[in-house]
């Protein structure tokens, strides 16, 4: 494999002819030279290259090249003179792959700052952009970190399915998939005619079908994209985002915040680490102080309470609230981003929720008013990580059942794994955009996915 610019700029000055590809970022030219900055997505750094008048297509091409343009580098690295950087390339032959016209009418991704919004419109250009390229490299570390937690802990990844007939939550947020044509769809029942004889849609959560998995692997977790038709339009929702899900056999509520708590620390721990250029950036323009920030969640504990202490803690706040607090409601995102970045200044696990805002398959609480949940909530955003211990006695969970006004028949796959076997377990979901989003302080979530899916947007 040809070397990337990252590997380029970390190599000692050699006379090798390197081959180097990748796209214009700038190009000034200084009496008979030209001096380009090339970047290959490799690292947020280009590379700088010098190319000298005597080059046969100095004149005509090289002179003018503009911002985008696609080219091949044939050249040794050198020593640069320059402040920052330790080598450049000095060019022996430049190779135009795909020119890009120079007028901002024609390309639109000009060197200058522009902003998200205007971003988002040129969904096909946008990664190539300073931060957007910043938010792919951390998006793709934060990925590959979390297999190998995962992995050295002793987990298996499980792939559970997007169409399904379950829905998860309860909370009748699923979008439909069909197979049958309008005038079908008019009939009565016609989802017993479609293609799986019932409705299906897409999974708003693998939880379920993992849970099977933890009560014969112990340790597993999904990671795959979910969905929601939510018309939330709001910077912490998409319709279509990556969520994680562990699920975890003889493990109770405790466990699983320990769990959780190790596996964000963990992964901003190596981001930290590994993306030091690319953080850099975001605590320099797009959030001051992100790195402290960051730090403190690697190195301090993070703060642990009930839900019944958080409402006391807000009942007792000296604040204006746009939503009521009162116990049995649910938290807003306002109530809890003031517990963790007025109240404990760190992430905050809320436990312990009211079961009547919480899904059936909660395990219920000797109180028999609240539920094992566990919400983690982190500054800048609100809730990351919402999980809990599940409801493993058969009676209890039946009842639960009814109540919601599940059809045990349709379910009786979840009930026969109380039946067979049944023990402790626990699990949660973390939403991976939003990681991304805490972690480098971006402050829409359609800025850390590629692709964005909201409420009347879904271009490409
Ligand atoms: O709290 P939620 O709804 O939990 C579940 O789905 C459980 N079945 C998870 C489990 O226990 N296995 O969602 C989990 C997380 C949220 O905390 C949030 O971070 C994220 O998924 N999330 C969203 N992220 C982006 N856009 C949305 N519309 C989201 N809805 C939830
Ligand atoms: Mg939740």
């Amino acid at each position: 494999m040809k070397p990337r610019i990252k590997e380029l700029l970390d190599t000692n000055p050699c006379e090798q002819q390197f081959i180097i590809e990748g796209w214009v970022r700038t190009c000034r030219h200084s009496g008979s030279l030209c001096f380009i900055e090339l970047t290959d997505g490799s690292c947020l750094s280009g590379i700088q290259v010098i190319a000298e008048a005597g080059l046969k297509n100095y004149a005509e091409e090289i002179r003018h090249l503009s911002t985008g343009t696609a080219v091949k580098v044939v050249g040794p690295l050198v020593e640069s003179p320059a402040k920052g950087q330790r080598v450049e390339v000095r060019a022996k032959k430049i190779e135009i792959l795909g020119p890009a016209p120079a007028d901002p009418g024609s390309y639109p991704l000009q060197k200058k700052r522009h902003s998200f919004e205007f971003l988002r419109s040129i969904s096909h250009l946008r990664p190539r952009a300073n931060a957007l390229g910043a938010v792919t490299r951390i998006r793709s570390e934060l990925n590959f970190a979390l297999h190998r937690f995962f992995r050295d802990q002793g987990f298996f990844q499980v792939h559970t399915p997007l169409i399904t007939t379950s829905d998860c939550e309860g909370a009748g947020e699923m979008f439909t998939v069909t197979a049958l044509s309008d005038k079908e769809l008019q009939q009565s029942e016609p989802f017993t005619q479609d293609f799986f004889g019932r409705k299906a849609g897409l999974t708003v959560s693998g939880q379920l079908q993992a849970e099977i998995y933890a009560l014969s692997h112990a340790r597993v977790y999904t990671f795959g994209p979910t969905f929601r038709a939510e018309n939330s339009n709001t910077s912490r929702h998409l319709a279509e985002f990556w969520m994680l899900e562990p699920e975890m056999a003889f493990c109770d509520l405790g466990c699983d915040m320990d769990i959780a708590e190790a596996l964000i620390r963990n992964l901003i721990s190596t981001v930290l680490d590994n993306c030091e250029q690319d953080l850099d950036l975001f605590h320099r323009f797009i959030s001051k102080g992100l790195i402290e920030k960051l730090e403190v969640v690697r190195q301090q504990t993070f703060t642990r309470m009930t839900y019944t202490e958080a409402i006391n803690e807000l009942e007792g706040a000296q604040q204006q609230f746009e939503y009521p607090v009162t116990w049995g409601g649910d938290l807003q995102a306002e109530h809890e981003r003031f517990l963790c970045e007025e109240i404990a200044g760190r992430p905050v696990i809320v436990t312990d929720y009211p079961k009547t805002i919480k899904p059936f398959y909660m395990r219920q609480n000797d109180d028999g008013k609240t539920v094992a949940a566990m919400d983690i909530l982190v500054p800048g955003i609100g809730e990351l990580v919402g999980g809990s211990q599940r409801e493993e006695r058969l009676d209890l969970l039946t009842a639960r059942m009814q109540g919601a006004g599940l059809d045990l028949e349709e379910y009786s796959w979840y009930l026969d794994l109380r039946r067979y076997g049944s023990v402790p377990h626990s699990g949660f979901g973390l939403g991976f955009e939003r990681l991304v989003q805490f972690v480098t302080g971006m402050s829409n979530i359609r800025d850390v996915i590629p692709f964005p899916r909201t409420p009347g947007n879904a271009p490409c």
